[in-house]
């Protein structure tokens, strides 16, 4: 049966179609909308209130309930529960005077029961097709359970790994981020977000959220207009060709303005220069900030940012609060109001939620679409594209299932611990761990010996903050270190499983000391001291600092932070059943005082060279090398591969005349595997200076062992236009270092005129 809206639109559909693409039947309905609507009720529908506080209980009673009836909100997020969903859906559409539906936010960032791995790690998979599967699969389930929206993709640019969120993005590469950043919303928006099982993407946070001064969360980045255009707004721009419904602000100062009153980024850039027509929401809080940033108190932070073409306002009630007043005291404008209003509302009707407004809202979907099967073993295989192979001394990965194996490390059976930051919405107690799993594959084949090895931490404070509400127990050091020797004494190999925990990444959870954690160091010292072959599986949500580590520890496998699966997918890993063919997509230092550290740097005059030792009045550290420890685009595999020298079509490149280039890459080994083959550039003289390199492709190719396969590029003058000093993209001819190979520390160089 049709609601009062969906009458409206049904009589609407005969409406004529706008010759400008806009659609016309959309506006008639809105327009018919806003008519009807007051003031104070258009400037509810810009009130974004959490839930998340709200996790059982009678939600009438609540103020949120409150909001939802009197038309004070336009929608809230973090509510789990498509009960507890629809039972604010339904104060909305039957209490409110307009009865709006409303938007159902929540952070789906990497899955919603089912998890998959962080972010970080599904952009090792450099698999796109993996990555909308993965959101395509979020969508569903979020969707089953009531949410239309989610507050994703995080396509923030990270160059220093003393960042938390660097866990959340896809790595330090513009290029590869904006396929990343477009697979993401394919996922969740599906084909137009038509069907019940699509939601509205939002990308966040805009913009250069991810260049907090010092590492530390929420600090200001402050940098050129060039670097700002040229490196960190591709993927978000890539987000938004892809058809992202939504964006949110960042909530640090850029350039000493809030991104969310910013009218040059907003209006100027996003809507007129890229052409946004969809919604901004703030980021949390962001216009009550303004104030404690020194900018500007509640009331005008409130106007500043409507004005800039922020819509919606996220938990600082500023909006709510403010807006009436700012109006009738003329400091904005109705229009203003209303253009705000009307994009929140195009979002609703895009979402087809005035046609059907319980469109989300269908418990059985909730009992059947959640944590299936089938969405397992898409984690797991998943996963699986992952993991980042960084030594392998005598080929000790993979693992014969014989003999004795002790597993040892505080995270060795840590279920709870297994699917990273931002997954508050899965059932922790349901993720089996390493532990389990290793004994499910190995069965009697082999002995397993266990021990937990040392605390995450030697301070019981770090590790209660390290830890948060996924907590890992205690005990006594040196207990746990004898119980760890035995073990290991006993044992034929190691497999150690150390590193982070799982809440050490994430929003607020900056590091400025990037190794692992001093218990567990410790413990993998006395480990390898006993002169056993040791495996170390390393989980993490940041490049680490791993000297010590790859200088004495034979195999090396980098698993972050792997979700629901995270226990099969290791496990099937570690004995060969998959076989790892993740690569870097973020530098790992050797040393904290080298961040922020990344490939695509500027050359200086007085070059970082290659050196053994120190040079003085170069660029460089007297303590430690300038290289990374593995650099962008590394990764290893259980076979191995080899590259033939690259052929080229032309030394020289035009408007009208792309190069191609190919090569052959052989798998060496006795294995299959997938190979990443990379493609950079390097523009030598420009008018301004241009990265040293630059990735520009890339091929995933699958081979088996003893075949070869042809890897082909075809590069334009596109790949080589950049953001010049009038921030114009421009193609500058002259001579182009063409570079490709394995890694971006291992490449085969040519240079080509461009003409
Ligand atoms: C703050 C975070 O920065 C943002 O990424 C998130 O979506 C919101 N909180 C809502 O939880």
């Amino acid at each position: 049966m049709k609601t009062g809206f969906g009458l409206i639109l049904a009589c609407l559909a005969l409406a004529a179609c706008d010759p400008a693409g806009r659609d016309s039947e959309m506006d008639a309905f809105i327009d018919n909308l806003m008519g009807r609507m007051t003031v104070e009720e258009k400037i509810g529908q810009l009130n974004l209130p959490a839930g998340g506080d709200i996790v059982s209980g009678q939600v009438f009673e609540t103020d949120l309930a409150e909001l939802v009836s009197s038309g004070r909100a336009g929608g809230f997020f973090n509510v789990k529960g498509v009960e507890r969903i629809t039972e604010f859906q339904r104060l909305a559409i039957e209490k409110s005077r307009l009865g709006i539906p409303l938007l159902v936010g929540a952070d789906v960032i990497h899955g919603y029961e089912t998890v998959f791995p962080i972010p970080i790690a599904l952009s090792c998979s450099w698999n796109p097709s993996a990555i909308e599967r993965m959101a395509r699969i979020s969508a569903v389930e979020a969707s089953a359970d009531g949410v239309n929206w989610t507050f994703s993709p995080m396509v923030d640019i990270c160059r220093d790994a003393r960042w938390g969120r660097i866990a959340e993005g896809s790595g330090e590469d513009p290029w590869l981020g904006s396929q990343m950043a477009a697979a993401y919303v394919r996922g969740y928006q599906g084909a137009d977000m038509s069907h019940d099982d699509e939601i509205m993407a939002c990308v966040k946070h805009f913009a250069a959220y991810g260049a907090p001064e010092a590492g530390r969360d929420y600090t200001a980045a402050d940098m050129s207009r060039q670097k700002l255009y040229n490196c960190y707004l591709p993927p978000y721009r890539a987000a938004i060709e892809a058809g992202a419904g939504s964006v949110m602000t960042s909530f640090n100062l850029l350039d000493g303005e809030h991104p969310t009153a910013s009218r040059w980024l907003l209006d100027g850039l996003l809507r007129r220069q890229w052409g946004f027509d969809g919604m901004v929401v703030t980021d949390y809080n962001s216009i009550s900030d303004m104030a404690t940033l020194g900018l500007v108190e509640a009331p005008e932070a409130a106007a500043m940012s409507l004005k800039a073409g922020t819509d919606m306002d996220m938990v600082s009630n500023a909006y709510l609060n403010t807006l009436g007043d700012s109006y009738r005291k003329g400091l904005i404008s109705m229009e203003e109001i209303d253009r705000a209003c009307r994009r929140i509302l195009e979002a609703k009707y895009r979402l087809g939620l005035f046609s059907e407004p319980y469109k989300y809202c269908k418990p059985q979907r909730a009992e059947t679409e959640l944590y299936t099967e089938e969405h397992l073993e898409a984690a797991r295989e998943i996963a699986a594209e992952t993991f980042v192979l960084l030594k392998n001394d005598g080929n000790i990965l993979p693992l014969q299932k014989k003999g004795k194996i002790a597993l040892i490390g505080p995270l060795a059976d840590a279920g709870n611990n297994m699917c990273g930051m931002w997954s508050q919405l899965c059932v922790d107690s349901r993720h089996i761990s390493l532990l389990q799993a290793f004994k499910e594959e190995l069965g009697n084949d082999a002995e397993l010996l266990y021990a937990r090895g040392s605390n995450l931490y030697y301070s019981e404070k770090t590790q209660q903050y390290a830890t948060g509400r996924r907590s890992i127990p205690r005990g006594d050091d040196n207990a746990l270190l004898r119980e760890a020797l035995r073990a290991a004494d006993e044992a034929d190999v190691i497999v150690t499983a150390l590193g982070e925990s799982c809440e050490m990444s994430g929003e607020s959870a900056s590091r400025a000391d990037i190794t692992i954690p001093d218990a567990q160091r410790h413990l993998l010292k006395r480990l390898v001291a006993t002169g056993k072959p040791v495996v170390l599986l390393l989980f993490t949500g940041r490049p680490l600092v791993l000297d010590w580590e790859s200088d004495n520890v034979p195999a090396i496998l980098n698993v972050w932070y792997a979700g629901s699966e995270a226990g099969h997918a290791i496990s099937d890993a570690v004995f060969g059943r998959t076989n790892p063919c993740g690569k870097l997509t973020t530098t790992f230092p050797r040393a904290v005082g080298q961040e922020p550290l990344y490939y695509n740097y500027l050359q200086c005059s007085r070059p970082p060279w290659t050196n053994e030792h120190f040079v003085a009045y170069n660029s460089n550290y007297i303590d430690v090398a300038n290289t990374p420890l593995y650099p962008f685009g590394y990764g290893m595999s259980y076979t191995t591969f080899e590259y033939g020298s690259p052929e080229f079509s032309s030394d020289r490149i035009s408007a009208d005349e792309p190069v191609k280039i190919s090569l052959t890459v052989t798998n060496t080994g006795n294995r299959a595997g997938v190979e990443i083959v990379q493609l950079y550039i390097h523009d030598c003289l420009a008018s301004l200076a241009r990265p040293v390199k630059e990735l520009k492709n890339y091929r995933r190719v699958t081979l088996q062992p003893g075949e070869s396969k042809m890897v082909e590029f075809t590069l334009t003058t596109d790949e080589l236009k950049f953001y010049n000093s009038n921030l114009e993209l421009v193609y500058e001819p002259g001579d182009f270092e063409i570079m490709t190979g394995p890694d971006s520390g291992h490449l085969t160089v040519k240079l080509i005129k461009g003409i």
